[in-house]
């Protein structure tokens, strides 16, 4: 089993994002999968330019960017990996410009006039299967401790999934990452001890991808659990009254 990972990251492979691929890997690896990271701060992706020169006949499916950044290289990756995670932290309220730059080139492989029905009932045209449409895991982190605020990358990739084709195979949600100290502050992690647990479950979730190929429910409920050890805090979380306290108590800890 090769799992591809795809750190969406500007802080590359010295971010949390990277932190909690490397937990999700440790136990992939040690299951016997063969696991790789690309991180996309590394490499040069140019922005698609919209220009339409690959859905012309006589550059079909060839982007105008080819040999000229290293896009090409990684949909060579992807295409001779089995699983692919797709891990990007939160960047105002959404998937990072990185990571969108980079799905965007996946245009260039698709031929937009070919039309096809979707295994979810949904219109779309033709993609390139071997890139697009394989199982893969969504993986998100940020630093809010709001549900709300990685709804959107989450949104993101369950539309991807019915359009492309692509099953959903796991959702790891990492929230409060400032407050955890994004796995560099042993300190921060004797506040909030939960942390260890969702770390183990990162591992666990690795060790099913790799014999599995799917990250269990339960799995997915203890990595994405609430760190703040709080009771009833995520009904609590809700009340104003609570928030402002909960900021009170932010601060101090930060
Ligand atoms: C440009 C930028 C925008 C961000 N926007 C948000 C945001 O909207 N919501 C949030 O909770 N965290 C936000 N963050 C914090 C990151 O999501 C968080 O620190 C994450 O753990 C970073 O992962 P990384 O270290 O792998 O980059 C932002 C960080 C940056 C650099």
């Amino acid at each position: 089993m090769k799992v591809l990972a795809i750190n969406a990251s500007y802080r590359g492979d010295k971010g949390h994002t990277r932190f909690l691929i490397d937990k999700l890997f440790a136990g992939a690896t040690a299951a016997g999968a063969e696991c790789q990271v690309v991180t996309l701060a590394r490499l040069k992706i140019n922005r698609c330019l919209a220009c339409g020169r690959c859905h012309t006949a006589e550059h079909y499916l060839e982007c105008v960017h080819e040999g000229k950044d290293d896009v090409a290289a990684v949909f060579r990756q992807m295409a001779e990996a089995d699983i692919f995670v797709y891990a990007t932290p939160v960047y105002v309220f959404g998937l990072s410009g990185l990571l969108k730059t980079f799905l965007e080139r996946f245009y260039s492989r698709g031929d937009s006039g070919d039309f096809r029905v979707s295994k979810s009932g949904l219109m779309f045209h033709h993609v390139n299967r071997a890139i697009c449409s394989k199982p893969f895991v969504t993986l998100v982190c940020c630093d809010s401790l709001e549900d709300e605020m990685p709804r959107n990358a989450l949104s993101y990739f369950r539309t991807f999934s019915r359009f492309l084709d692509a099953p959903q195979v796991g959702v790891l949600v990492r929230n409060g990452g400032l407050l955890s100290g994004h796995g560099r502050d042993p300190e921060r992690e004797k506040r909030v001890p939960k942390i260890l647990d969702v770390y183990a479950a990162y591992q666990q979730a690795g060790g099913e991808l790799a014999t599995q190929g799917r990250i269990r429910r339960s799995t997915e409920r203890r990595a994405n659990q609430e760190i703040v050890p709080a009771p009833l805090f995520s009904i609590l979380k809700r009340l104003k009254p609570f928030k402002r306290i909960m900021v009170e108590r932010a601060r101090e800890i930060i």
